[in-house]
């Protein structure tokens, strides 16, 4: 699919479709070919979308919950109706294999969906007051009201569906939101900008503004704009987050997520399956593909050579072939970096079960072991395809190496054991353990987030509805209750 189209393709300045003060071209990951060039804003129009942001966001939080449920169901379907063409986009600016395009396209359709759901359920609550004498005849109403409007920043994994996590909450609670997708990988942001241009939201009620990074930091600055919103990396979440010490801020940061295999789970090759897929899932591109894997001494025969002929068979190439699993990661740079961390490991006495070398921006599916815990590929976010295992005796061993991070986002826990299971639920530093399966599922409608490094506030439908919203109390006096 050719998609150089003859203009770049245009921002969108509080609704409309604009040319920009310059350019920014995107580049396929796999090959490096030019795939589009972007209009990229100047300071005036960037002006323009936060004024407009700004005047609209009494209007658009007073909209009714059905013109908002609408729109938020219009885009939904609209995607799913192009969603052939919008994983090519995918595909093509991120470099991910059309299959997890896909996924990603499915997914954005449903977030889009639940908000249209929660925009007509999000309601408030009645408490009585007469639980002391002071409150007799007295009854608390309380809402929940837009924070304000929203700065939503977001990163090159999933161009589509973390674009999709900013958006829809802020259009479902009234909140006008101004989008700054990553600059590799604007072009699925575009084209949703091109959908809700098509919806009836108020002027000024979403922007898409393909920035660098630098022009960004005026932004995150700007008073007008009270929320920010950010997911990508640690140092550039928390730099933003001293920035802006009044705002309010959501910070949805890395990880390096542990996958634990406990004795008692019946199928250690189906555990193995699992963890060599989602270690390997958009070339482990994502915050919780699994990184670690902690393993009870007692499966680890049956297990690490299960996961290193899982691994193996994980095809690498071209990402528009339906057969590749493992595409190129987002540049060369990053992939020279990941071949950096192996290496470092290896240079630190751990072993290489399989992979460790990179053709231009494709790494080979990697398994280390015995991987000292201060080295990188233990200790930091690899993003990449790459996985370290650690074999461990019991059950609060291979908790507690789960908990020797610096991150906690989502950890999974195979056992079959309900009570193991609650254990970790309490034990562990995460925002989200998943039992019997890898920390790398997600649902869009759960909360979403996680703990220490790994950011604050929740994403996830209507976690993010109440994250952009406050709760405003109103007493009633005087009241037969
Ligand atoms: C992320 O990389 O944080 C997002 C993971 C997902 O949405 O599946």
């Amino acid at each position: 699919m050719d998609m150089i189209t003859p203009e770049p393709r245009p921002a969108w300045i509080a609704g409309r479709a604009e040319q920009g003060a310059s350019t920014l071209t995107v580049h396929h990951p796999y090959d490096g070919s030019e795939v589009a060039t972007v209009a990229v804003p100047g300071p005036e129009q960037v002006e323009r979308a936060v004024s407009a942001a700004a005047g609209v966001a009494k209007e658009f939080r007073r909209s009714s919950a059905h013109s908002r449920a609408a729109a938020l169901d219009h885009v939904s379907r609209v995607i799913a109706g192009r969603a052939e063409e919008i994983a090519e986009v995918i595909t093509a600016e991120n470099g991910k294999p059309l299959k997890w395009a896909d996924a990603e396209v499915r997914r954005a359709v449903s977030v889009f969906r639940i908000a249209a759901e929660e925009a007509r359920r999000f309601s408030g609550d009645l408490q009585r007051l007469d639980t002391d004498p002071a409150g007799e005849g007295r009854l608390a109403l309380t809402r929940r009201v837009p924070r304000g409007p929203v700065l939503g920043i977001a990163p090159f994994n999933f161009p589509l569906n973390l674009v999709a996590h900013k958006v829809a909450p802020a259009l479902a609670v009234g909140a006008p939101i101004i989008v700054k997708p990553a600059p590799r990988t604007p072009l699925a942001a575009l084209i949703l900008g091109e959908i809700l241009a098509e919806t009836e939201l108020p002027e000024g009620a979403f922007s898409v503004l393909p920035l660098g990074n630098e022009e960004t930091s005026a932004l995150v600055a700007d008073p007008r704009l009270p929320v920010v919103s950010f997911t990508g990396s640690g140092p550039v979440g928390w730099s933003l987050a001293d920035a802006a010490p009044r705002k309010h801020v959501v910070l949805e940061l890395g990880g390096n997520a542990a996958a634990v295999v406990l004795r008692d789970w019946p199928d250690p090759e189906g555990a193995a399956e699992r963890i060599a897929t989602f270690g390997n899932y958009q070339a482990g591109q994502s915050c919780i593909a699994v990184q670690r894997v902690i393993v009870e001494r007692e499966v680890a025969g049956e297990f690490v050579p299960a996961l290193v002929e899982a691994v193996k068979s994980q095809r690498t190439g071209d990402p528009y072939d339906k057969n590749t699993d493992v595409g190129p990661v987002v540049d060369e740079a990053a992939a020279e970096r990941i071949v950096a961390w192996i290496d470092e490991a290896v240079a630190a006495g751990a072993k290489l079960l399989t992979g460790g070398k990179r053709d231009g921006a494709t790494v080979e599916p990697t398994v280390l072991t015995d991987v000292p815990p201060s080295t990188k590929a233990w200790a930091e976010e690899i993003f990449g395809p790459v996985l370290a295992v650690s074999i461990v005796d019991g059950v609060d061993e291979a908790f507690a190496s789960v908990n020797e991070s610096a991150y906690g986002l989502q950890a999974g826990v195979f056992t079959r054991d309900v009570h193991l299971a609650f254990y970790a639920s309490t034990e562990l530093e995460v925002g989200g353990v998943i039992i019997g399966d890898v920390p790398s599922y997600r649902a869009d409608q759960m909360p979403y987030g996680g703990v220490k490094g790994s950011g604050v506030g929740r994403e996830g439908v209507l976690a993010a509805m109440h994250d952009l919203t406050e709760e405003r109390v109103t007493v009633f006096t005087g009241i037969d209750l």
